[in-house]
């Protein structure tokens, strides 16, 4: 069975084909970071009126790679997301399904991410737990199994990416925020000060936004601070963090692996202090896996699709979605 997946949540416009739930036959990303990077940020609209430009070459440069002419189902993600995002794509997927005469299925943008690793990983062994960390989201998911979710825990305020945003802002050091910071704390030396790692014997819960004014303050009282040595400080709490608590999920639950996924997964500091931080297996997807692609929603399509049907046309773009868990 391939499935085209189509992702237009927030500012990548992407388009891919997966065959057998998990082989990825094409996957194209159009980047927006361009046009959103001289306003420090995503401009919601100018992302809405991006991807339909973007959108139909990128589905047809999918289709044309992986070699079909017709898949067998359309997979896009209707949430969470930026709403004038979703519809593009959403809108998109229905009308191709239609046209097509195959099914359509909505894909909830998290669960996604939760689906890198099944393609990437032919290894994997479950219950896993999952460190999701995105410009929009910090989760810690116990995973029994594909569609199986139980919530650890998750930010009280700022995202793990929303802080490496905007404490990049900050610095001066651009958007997207999380590649800079990375690149320039390996110059750094991150003792030069030591930021608050809030909530860190306290459950699994995560809070950023205590950390960012930590940051803003102590520039203010050594102005003469290196960048770097400011960005590694910062860097080390943000990852003392997520691993600490994540590899303390891992004992807890006696999961047998740790994924990391979202964008901020792509961290190097992440990575290398994860790897280290469990003695189960660590998977890390690759970079093009960590951000957002349509891969992910056409394998968690796929999955969706053999488990529960088709989705109704009516499918609304839910910009609050959230991951469905088992209580
Ligand atoms: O998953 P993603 O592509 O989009 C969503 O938010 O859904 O994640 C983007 C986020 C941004 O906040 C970006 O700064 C962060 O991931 N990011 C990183 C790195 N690369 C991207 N954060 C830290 N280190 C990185 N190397
Ligand atoms: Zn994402």
């Amino acid at each position: 069975m391939n499935v085209l997946g189509i992702e237009t949540s927030c500012d990548e416009t992407a388009a891919a084909v997966v065959s057998e739930g998990r082989v990825v036959e094409s996957s194209v990303v159009s980047s927006q970071i361009d046009l959103h990077a001289r306003y420090g940020g995503v401009v919601p609209e100018i992302a809405g009126r991006a991807h339909v430009e973007l959108l139909v070459p990128a589905v047809e440069e999918a289709m044309a790679r992986a070699g079909i002419e017709r898949p067998d189902a359309v997979a896009a993600t209707y949430g969470p997301g930026l709403v004038g995002s979703l519809l593009v794509g959403l809108s998109a997927a229905k009308g191709l399904a239609m046209s097509w005469g195959v099914p359509f299925v909505g894909v909830n943008h998290l669960e996604g991410h939760l689906f890198a690793p099944v393609i990437e990983e032919p290894s994997l062994r479950w219950p896993l737990v999952v460190l999701l960390v995105s410009g929009g989201h910090t989760l810690l998911v116990h995973a029994a199994a594909p569609g199986r979710y139980r919530l650890l825990g998750q930010t009280l305020d700022d995202a793990a990416g929303e802080a490496f945003d905007k404490v990049a802002r900050f610095l001066g050091l651009g958007y997207p925020g999380g590649p800079a910071i990375d690149r320039v704390a390996k110059e750094g030396d991150p003792a030069a000060f030591t930021f608050p790692r809030a909530m860190l014997g306290d459950g699994y819960d995560f809070s950023f936004s205590g950390l960012k004014t930590a940051v803003v303050r102590a520039v203010e009282r050594r102005p003469e601070a290196a960048t770097p040595d400011v960005a590694a400080a910062f860097q080390d709490a943000v990852v003392d963090v997520l691993v600490t608590k994540a590899a303390r999920a891992v004992r807890a639950t006696g999961a047998r692996g740790l994924c990391l996924g979202g964008g901020v997964a792509a961290n190097s500091l992440l990575r290398r202090r994860a790897l280290e931080a469990v003695d189960v297996p660590t998977y890390l997807p690759s970079m093009a896996m960590c951000t957002d692609n349509a891969a992910m929603v056409a394998a968690a399509g796929s999955f969706r699709l053999l488990r529960d049907g088709p989705s109704p046309l009516s499918l609304a773009p839910d910009p609050g979605l959230f991951l469905e868990f088992e209580r």
